[in-house]
């Protein structure tokens, strides 16, 4: 065999410890690990693309996305339509071309411990370094201030959030917020925002991070608020079409454009009876965090759970070996996320995910309240 050299930048990067759980597991485990909301597609969206296919005018569109869908966005975001919108396959397109547009090798990109995985992988990617700062599990994930002044250099180029969080479900408080944006206008620090959990909220919506000042590039799309992860639809948007500009340059050389039909039906889902679907998702997520929650305070009275404000992550404290026991919980037939893998703050934290039919998750709750309760 002639021997293969892979580039540098890839060299060392493996597939995510996510995956190489999952592919620990039987073929028939109840999947409450994956980061997926596993609802069906709300009926207005598939109908919406049966008829666009039956065009037959499936083509390219503009590499930043096809105009009535950029507006859509840009209307939801209640901002002005000005070059400052870039339509991507899935939000995790968004962040790299991001990543991509603003870091050099050497440069640094603040994250949050524990933080979404992808995050640490494509910043090492572009040769960046990823310097983590505490949301401390002792304060449930507060923003640790004095570390993350701390952790600014004269090389931090970037602070890359998600908001609401994967995996603990919360948000940073507005506080928190303007803590945070001010340390980076400060520092002339860019801030990309990964919101895609903000139309999953259990009370509150969130704020977007459109509304404060300062270098700020958001990141959503549709993958989670509309049960739409195989459509792979995602954005980056900006008040600064100037910051846009280089994800678009980008996003032009990864894949010309989003795909024609799902671009379409982005449009449909941004509608007014799109969100209309959308919200019954939201409130579907709500009734199974519920029944998740009466279930624990039934059977394991005792565990801490932290309150998200978004769905559909709960993170659980279990005080033990998280990998050991998402090993057992796997043998048993139930996949969940250890905490450890979204960073060292997760350890003896395990990620739950209530985004599935009932009757799976009830099921799935069974096993977890029995194999915990041996803990
Ligand atoms: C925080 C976060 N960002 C981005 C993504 C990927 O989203 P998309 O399917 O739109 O690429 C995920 C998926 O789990 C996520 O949890």
């Amino acid at each position: 065999m002639i021997p293969v050299k892979y580039a540098n930048r890839i060299e060392g990067i493996e597939k995510s410890e996510l995956r190489q759980l999952f592919d620990k597991a039987p073929p028939d485990a109840i999947n409450l690990g994956l980061g997926e909301i596993q609802f069906p597609t709300p009926r207005i969206i598939s109908e919406s693309a049966i008829n666009i296919i039956k065009e037959e005018d499936i083509r390219y569109t503009p590499n930043a996305g096809l105009p009535e869908l950029q507006k859509a966005i840009t209307k939801y975001y209640n901002i002005p339509l000005n070059k400052n919108v870039c339509v991507t396959t899935g939000a995790e397109e968004a962040i790299f071309a991001s990543i991509f547009s603003f870091i050099n090798p050497g440069d640094e990109v603040l994250i949050a411990n524990p933080t979404y995985l992808a995050y640490k992988t494509i910043i090492k990617m572009m040769g960046g370094i990823a310097v983590e700062f505490d949301l401390a599990p002792e304060s449930n994930f507060k923003l640790d201030r004095k570390d993350f002044t701390n952790k600014i250099t004269s090389k931090t180029k970037v602070l890359l959030l998600n908001n609401p969080s994967n995996p603990t479900g919360k948000c940073f408080s507005e506080d928190e917020i303007n803590f945070m944006v001010s340390k980076c206008i400060e520092n002339k620090i860019l801030i990309v925002v990964d919101e895609i959990y903000r139309e999953l909220y259990i009370e509150k919506k969130p704020i977007t991070f459109l509304d404060k000042a300062g270098k700020i590039i958001v990141i959503s799309g549709l993958s989670k608020s509309h049960s739409m992860s195989g459509w792979r639809v995602g954005w980056a948007v900006s008040n600064d079409p100037e910051l846009i500009k280089p994800v678009i340059i980008s996003h032009q050389y990864i894949c010309t454009s989003a795909p024609y039909i799902s671009q379409e039906v982005g449009i449909t889902a941004l509608s007014t009876e799109g969100m209309i679907d959308q919200n019954k998702i939201r409130l579907e997520l709500i009734s199974n965090r519920d029944f998740v929650l009466k279930q624990f305070r039934q059977f394991l009275p005792n565990i801490n759970i932290l309150e998200n404000t978004s769905s559909p992550y709960l993170f659980i404290n279990i005080k033990t070996d998280d990998m050991l026991l998402a090993d057992e919980l796997i043998k048993q037939g139930l996949i969940l996320m250890p905490g450890k893998i979204f960073g060292s703050n997760g350890k003896y934290w395990i990620r739950l995910n209530y985004a599935i039919d009932k009757n799976l998750l009830a099921r799935g709750i069974k096993i977890f309240t029995n194999i915990v309760k041996l803990y």
